[in-house]
Protein backbone atom coordinates (compact mmCIF):
# COMPACT_ATOMS: atom_id res chain seq x y z
CA UNK A 1 0.00 0.00 0.00
CA UNK A 2 1.50 3.46 -1.25
CA UNK A 3 0.68 7.27 -0.06
CA UNK A 4 1.35 10.40 -0.97
CA UNK A 5 2.76 12.67 1.41
CA UNK A 6 5.57 14.55 -0.56
CA UNK A 7 6.07 14.78 -4.28
CA UNK A 8 9.70 13.48 -4.06
CA UNK A 9 8.00 10.06 -2.89
CA UNK A 10 7.60 9.63 -7.01
CA UNK A 11 10.48 9.26 -8.81
CA UNK A 12 10.83 10.98 -11.77
CA UNK A 13 9.82 7.88 -14.30
CA UNK A 14 6.47 8.13 -12.09
CA UNK A 15 5.88 11.44 -12.63
CA UNK A 16 6.40 11.07 -16.55
CA UNK A 17 4.27 8.16 -16.23
CA UNK A 18 1.03 10.37 -14.16
CA UNK A 19 1.70 12.95 -16.57
CA UNK A 20 1.01 10.29 -19.81
CA UNK A 21 -1.81 8.98 -17.94
CA UNK A 22 -3.71 12.57 -17.04
CA UNK A 23 -3.26 13.22 -20.85
CA UNK A 24 -4.62 9.94 -21.90
CA UNK A 25 -7.82 10.44 -19.97
CA UNK A 26 -7.87 14.12 -21.69
CA UNK A 27 -8.12 12.91 -25.06
CA UNK A 28 -10.10 9.78 -24.03
CA UNK A 29 -12.45 10.53 -20.80
CA UNK A 30 -14.92 7.18 -21.37
CA UNK A 31 -11.83 5.06 -21.51
CA UNK A 32 -11.76 5.79 -17.39
CA UNK A 33 -15.85 6.38 -16.75
CA UNK A 34 -15.60 2.90 -14.94
CA UNK A 35 -11.94 2.58 -13.67
CA UNK A 36 -13.49 2.89 -9.82
CA UNK A 37 -16.49 1.33 -9.69
CA UNK A 38 -17.17 0.60 -6.08
CA UNK A 39 -14.43 2.37 -4.53
CA UNK A 40 -14.69 5.34 -2.01
CA UNK A 41 -12.44 8.07 -1.56
CA UNK A 42 -12.76 10.13 1.53
CA UNK A 43 -12.40 13.67 1.56
CA UNK A 44 -10.98 14.58 5.07
CA UNK A 45 -10.47 18.57 4.86
CA UNK A 46 -9.53 20.29 8.23
CA UNK A 47 -8.69 23.57 6.60
CA UNK A 48 -10.73 25.38 3.43
CA UNK A 49 -10.40 24.38 -0.04
CA UNK A 50 -12.26 24.78 -3.47
CA UNK A 51 -9.84 23.06 -5.88
CA UNK A 52 -8.14 20.70 -3.99
CA UNK A 53 -11.32 19.18 -2.60
CA UNK A 54 -13.38 20.01 -5.80
CA UNK A 55 -10.90 18.30 -8.21
CA UNK A 56 -10.57 15.36 -5.78
CA UNK A 57 -14.11 14.71 -6.16
CA UNK A 58 -14.97 15.38 -9.30
CA UNK A 59 -12.06 13.26 -10.10
CA UNK A 60 -13.52 10.31 -8.08
CA UNK A 61 -16.85 10.68 -9.61
CA UNK A 62 -15.25 10.91 -13.43
CA UNK A 63 -13.58 7.21 -12.65
CA UNK A 64 -17.07 5.74 -11.67
CA UNK A 65 -16.05 5.48 -8.00
CA UNK A 66 -18.06 7.88 -4.90
CA UNK A 67 -16.79 9.84 -2.46
CA UNK A 68 -17.35 10.82 1.38
CA UNK A 69 -15.98 13.03 3.92
CA UNK A 70 -16.37 16.80 5.47
CA UNK A 71 -14.86 19.92 4.22
CA UNK A 72 -14.18 21.55 7.62
CA UNK A 73 -13.39 20.34 11.00
CA UNK A 74 -15.93 21.90 13.03
CA UNK A 75 -18.56 19.10 11.08
CA UNK A 76 -16.15 16.35 12.28
CA UNK A 77 -15.53 15.14 16.19
CA UNK A 78 -12.45 16.76 15.65
CA UNK A 79 -14.37 19.56 17.30
CA UNK A 80 -15.23 17.39 20.14
CA UNK A 81 -11.37 16.57 20.70
CA UNK A 82 -10.80 13.70 18.34
CA UNK A 83 -7.18 13.22 17.49
CA UNK A 84 -6.22 13.13 14.02
CA UNK A 85 -5.02 9.56 14.85
CA UNK A 86 -8.14 8.10 15.69
CA UNK A 87 -10.37 10.25 13.14
CA UNK A 88 -7.87 7.88 10.41
CA UNK A 89 -8.37 5.21 12.44
CA UNK A 90 -12.09 5.55 12.02
CA UNK A 91 -12.30 6.93 8.19
CA UNK A 92 -10.18 4.22 7.06
CA UNK A 93 -12.63 1.93 8.18
CA UNK A 94 -15.04 3.19 5.55
CA UNK A 95 -13.43 4.29 2.65
CA UNK A 96 -10.83 3.02 -0.06
CA UNK A 97 -8.40 5.89 -0.39
CA UNK A 98 -8.20 9.27 1.38
CA UNK A 99 -7.46 12.92 0.92
CA UNK A 100 -6.33 15.22 3.80
CA UNK A 101 -5.75 18.81 3.92
CA UNK A 102 -4.51 19.99 7.36
CA UNK A 103 -3.70 23.05 8.99
CA UNK A 104 -0.53 21.37 10.54
CA UNK A 105 2.56 19.96 8.84
CA UNK A 106 2.85 16.69 8.70
CA UNK A 107 -0.96 15.74 10.00
CA UNK A 108 -1.23 13.82 6.95
CA UNK A 109 2.35 11.78 7.40
CA UNK A 110 0.88 10.99 10.76
CA UNK A 111 -2.08 9.57 9.11
CA UNK A 112 -0.17 6.70 7.17
CA UNK A 113 0.95 5.41 10.23
CA UNK A 114 -2.87 4.94 11.65
CA UNK A 115 -4.52 4.37 7.93
CA UNK A 116 -5.35 0.63 6.61
CA UNK A 117 -5.84 2.65 3.37
CA UNK A 118 -3.71 5.18 0.89
CA UNK A 119 -3.76 8.82 2.06
CA UNK A 120 -2.99 11.40 -0.13
CA UNK A 121 -1.56 14.35 1.34
CA UNK A 122 -3.75 17.64 0.10
CA UNK A 123 -1.82 20.48 1.70
CA UNK A 124 -0.22 20.27 4.92
CA UNK A 125 0.29 23.87 6.60
CA UNK A 126 2.65 25.46 5.21
CA UNK A 127 4.89 22.72 4.37
CA UNK A 128 4.07 20.85 1.04
CA UNK A 129 1.12 20.37 -1.41
CA UNK A 130 2.59 17.46 -3.73
CA UNK A 131 -0.64 17.14 -5.76
CA UNK A 132 -0.43 20.77 -6.58
CA UNK A 133 2.56 20.15 -8.07
CA UNK A 134 1.37 17.34 -9.99
CA UNK A 135 -0.88 20.21 -11.44
CA UNK A 136 1.70 22.01 -11.95
CA UNK A 137 4.14 19.50 -13.68
CA UNK A 138 1.13 18.82 -16.30
CA UNK A 139 0.31 22.24 -16.96
CA UNK A 140 3.95 23.37 -17.97
CA UNK A 141 5.02 19.53 -19.94
CA UNK A 142 1.37 20.64 -21.74
CA UNK A 143 2.43 24.20 -22.31
CA UNK A 144 5.75 23.83 -22.93
CA UNK A 145 6.29 20.21 -23.96
CA UNK A 146 8.89 19.61 -21.45
CA UNK A 147 10.34 19.96 -17.61
CA UNK A 148 13.71 21.03 -18.17
CA UNK A 149 15.48 23.44 -20.00
CA UNK A 150 13.67 26.88 -18.90
CA UNK A 151 14.13 29.68 -16.11
CA UNK A 152 10.84 29.88 -13.64
CA UNK A 153 9.96 32.98 -11.62
CA UNK A 154 8.32 32.25 -8.37
CA UNK A 155 7.09 35.27 -7.07
CA UNK A 156 4.94 36.70 -3.91
CA UNK A 157 5.00 34.74 -0.73
CA UNK A 158 7.79 31.67 -0.54
CA UNK A 159 8.02 31.66 2.99
CA UNK A 160 5.07 30.34 3.59
CA UNK A 161 3.81 29.55 -0.11
CA UNK A 162 3.59 25.14 0.35
CA UNK A 163 2.75 24.77 -3.11
CA UNK A 164 6.29 26.84 -3.89
CA UNK A 165 7.89 24.34 -1.77
CA UNK A 166 6.66 21.90 -3.50
CA UNK A 167 7.57 22.63 -6.84
CA UNK A 168 11.22 23.47 -5.84
CA UNK A 169 11.77 20.29 -4.85
CA UNK A 170 10.09 18.90 -7.80
CA UNK A 171 11.88 21.07 -10.61
CA UNK A 172 15.32 20.45 -9.29
CA UNK A 173 15.18 16.62 -10.42
CA UNK A 174 14.77 17.97 -13.93
CA UNK A 175 17.76 19.60 -16.50
CA UNK A 176 18.53 22.49 -16.44
CA UNK A 177 16.07 24.50 -14.64
CA UNK A 178 16.97 27.70 -13.58
CA UNK A 179 15.13 29.82 -11.02
CA UNK A 180 14.51 33.21 -10.14
CA UNK A 181 12.73 33.81 -6.83
CA UNK A 182 11.26 36.87 -6.30
CA UNK A 183 10.18 38.14 -2.88
CA UNK A 184 10.23 40.52 -0.07
CA UNK A 185 12.89 40.12 2.20
CA UNK A 186 10.53 38.89 4.39
CA UNK A 187 8.99 35.64 3.02
CA UNK A 188 12.26 34.14 1.15
CA UNK A 189 12.01 30.97 0.61
CA UNK A 190 13.23 28.37 4.35
CA UNK A 191 16.97 28.28 4.48
CA UNK A 192 16.26 24.36 4.31
CA UNK A 193 14.96 24.38 0.88
CA UNK A 194 18.07 26.62 -0.24
CA UNK A 195 20.60 23.90 1.74
CA UNK A 196 18.94 20.65 1.08
CA UNK A 197 17.85 21.07 -2.41
CA UNK A 198 19.12 24.12 -4.55
CA UNK A 199 22.55 24.23 -3.10
CA UNK A 200 23.09 20.20 -2.64
CA UNK A 201 21.60 19.85 -6.21
CA UNK A 202 23.90 22.98 -7.69
CA UNK A 203 20.71 24.92 -9.12
CA UNK A 204 21.06 27.75 -10.76
CA UNK A 205 18.95 29.74 -8.52
CA UNK A 206 18.91 33.79 -7.45
CA UNK A 207 16.80 35.74 -5.05
CA UNK A 208 15.52 39.10 -6.12
CA UNK A 209 13.17 41.91 -4.99
CA UNK A 210 11.90 43.68 -7.99
CA UNK A 211 9.41 41.22 -10.43
CA UNK A 212 9.96 43.94 -13.29
CA UNK A 213 13.31 43.76 -13.26
CA UNK A 214 13.78 39.84 -14.31
CA UNK A 215 10.73 39.73 -16.33
CA UNK A 216 12.18 39.38 -19.85
CA UNK A 217 14.08 36.29 -18.85
CA UNK A 218 11.52 34.03 -17.85
CA UNK A 219 9.75 31.21 -19.46
CA UNK A 220 7.66 30.81 -17.10
CA UNK A 221 5.62 33.02 -14.20
CA UNK A 222 4.69 31.20 -10.79
CA UNK A 223 2.73 33.89 -9.23
CA UNK A 224 1.22 33.14 -5.75
CA UNK A 225 -0.66 34.75 -2.77
CA UNK A 226 0.59 36.43 0.31
CA UNK A 227 -0.63 33.33 2.78
CA UNK A 228 -2.70 35.55 5.72
CA UNK A 229 -3.62 32.36 7.24
CA UNK A 230 -0.07 31.66 8.14
CA UNK A 231 1.33 35.02 9.60
CA UNK A 232 1.07 35.84 13.13
CA UNK A 233 0.59 39.51 12.75
CA UNK A 234 -1.97 41.06 11.03
CA UNK A 235 -0.06 44.72 10.41
CA UNK A 236 2.66 42.38 8.53
CA UNK A 237 -0.05 40.90 5.93
CA UNK A 238 -1.38 44.25 5.43
CA UNK A 239 2.20 45.93 4.68
CA UNK A 240 3.09 42.48 2.56
CA UNK A 241 0.13 41.52 0.85
CA UNK A 242 0.57 44.12 -2.13
CA UNK A 243 4.05 43.62 -2.49
CA UNK A 244 3.72 42.05 -6.52
CA UNK A 245 0.74 42.52 -8.77
CA UNK A 246 0.85 41.59 -12.15
CA UNK A 247 -0.82 43.69 -14.54
CA UNK A 248 -0.83 44.06 -18.61
CA UNK A 249 1.61 46.78 -18.69
CA UNK A 250 4.21 44.45 -16.73
CA UNK A 251 4.06 41.79 -18.97
CA UNK A 252 5.07 44.06 -21.95
CA UNK A 253 8.40 43.25 -21.42
CA UNK A 254 7.83 40.07 -20.76
CA UNK A 255 8.65 36.84 -23.86
CA UNK A 256 5.98 36.23 -25.87
CA UNK A 257 5.61 32.71 -25.04
CA UNK A 258 5.61 33.25 -21.30
CA UNK A 259 3.25 30.71 -19.12
CA UNK A 260 1.94 32.59 -15.87
CA UNK A 261 0.90 29.97 -13.35
CA UNK A 262 -0.69 30.50 -10.03
CA UNK A 263 -2.00 27.50 -7.73
CA UNK A 264 -4.95 29.85 -6.65
CA UNK A 265 -6.66 31.36 -5.19
CA UNK A 266 -5.49 34.99 -6.00
CA UNK A 267 -6.17 37.53 -3.68
CA UNK A 268 -4.71 40.88 -5.35
CA UNK A 269 -1.73 39.36 -7.05
CA UNK A 270 -2.96 38.89 -10.70
CA UNK A 271 -4.93 41.69 -12.17
CA UNK A 272 -8.34 40.14 -13.95
CA UNK A 273 -6.95 42.18 -16.82
CA UNK A 274 -4.25 39.52 -17.49
CA UNK A 275 -6.82 36.45 -17.76
CA UNK A 276 -7.82 36.94 -21.61
CA UNK A 277 -3.63 37.47 -22.10
CA UNK A 278 -3.04 33.92 -23.70
CA UNK A 279 0.19 33.78 -21.63
CA UNK A 280 -2.40 33.62 -18.52
CA UNK A 281 -2.09 29.57 -18.36
CA UNK A 282 -3.75 29.53 -14.24
CA UNK A 283 -7.60 28.24 -15.27
CA UNK A 284 -6.26 25.29 -17.54
CA UNK A 285 -3.76 24.66 -14.57
CA UNK A 286 -7.29 24.19 -12.27
CA UNK A 287 -8.48 22.04 -15.20
CA UNK A 288 -5.42 19.78 -15.41
CA UNK A 289 -5.91 19.29 -11.81
CA UNK A 290 -8.92 16.78 -11.96
CA UNK A 291 -6.80 14.78 -14.43
CA UNK A 292 -4.25 14.28 -12.56
CA UNK A 293 -5.88 13.63 -9.48
CA UNK A 294 -7.71 11.00 -11.80
CA UNK A 295 -3.98 9.57 -12.59
CA UNK A 296 -3.12 9.37 -8.97
CA UNK A 297 -6.16 7.91 -7.40
CA UNK A 298 -5.41 4.99 -9.98
CA UNK A 299 -2.04 5.03 -9.32
CA UNK A 300 -2.46 4.23 -5.41
CA UNK A 301 -5.67 2.17 -5.43
CA UNK A 302 -3.38 -0.03 -8.01
CA UNK A 303 -6.16 0.04 -10.95
CA UNK A 304 -5.04 -0.66 -14.03
N1 LIG B 1 -4.48 25.44 -5.18
C1 LIG B 1 -5.21 25.12 -4.08
O1 LIG B 1 -4.77 24.34 -3.23
O2 LIG B 1 -6.43 25.71 -4.05
P1 LIG B 1 -7.54 25.44 -2.92
O3 LIG B 1 -6.98 25.97 -1.62
O4 LIG B 1 -8.77 26.14 -3.40
O5 LIG B 1 -7.71 23.94 -2.83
Amino acid sequence: MRSLIDILELTTQEIDELIDVANDIIANPAKYSEKCHGKKLAMLFFEPSTRTRLSFEAAMYELGGNVLGFSEAQSSSSAKGESVADTIRTVSCYADIIAMRHPKEGAPFVATMKSRVPVINAGDGGHNHPTQTLTDLLTIKRKKGKLGGFTIGFCGDLKFGRTVHSLIGALSRYENVKMVLISPDELKIPEYLKEEVLDKKSIEYKEVTSLEQVMPELDILYMTRVQRERFYNEADYIRLKDSYILTPEKLTSAKSDLCVLHPLPRVNEISTAVDDDPRACYFDQVLNGKYVRMALIMKLLEVK
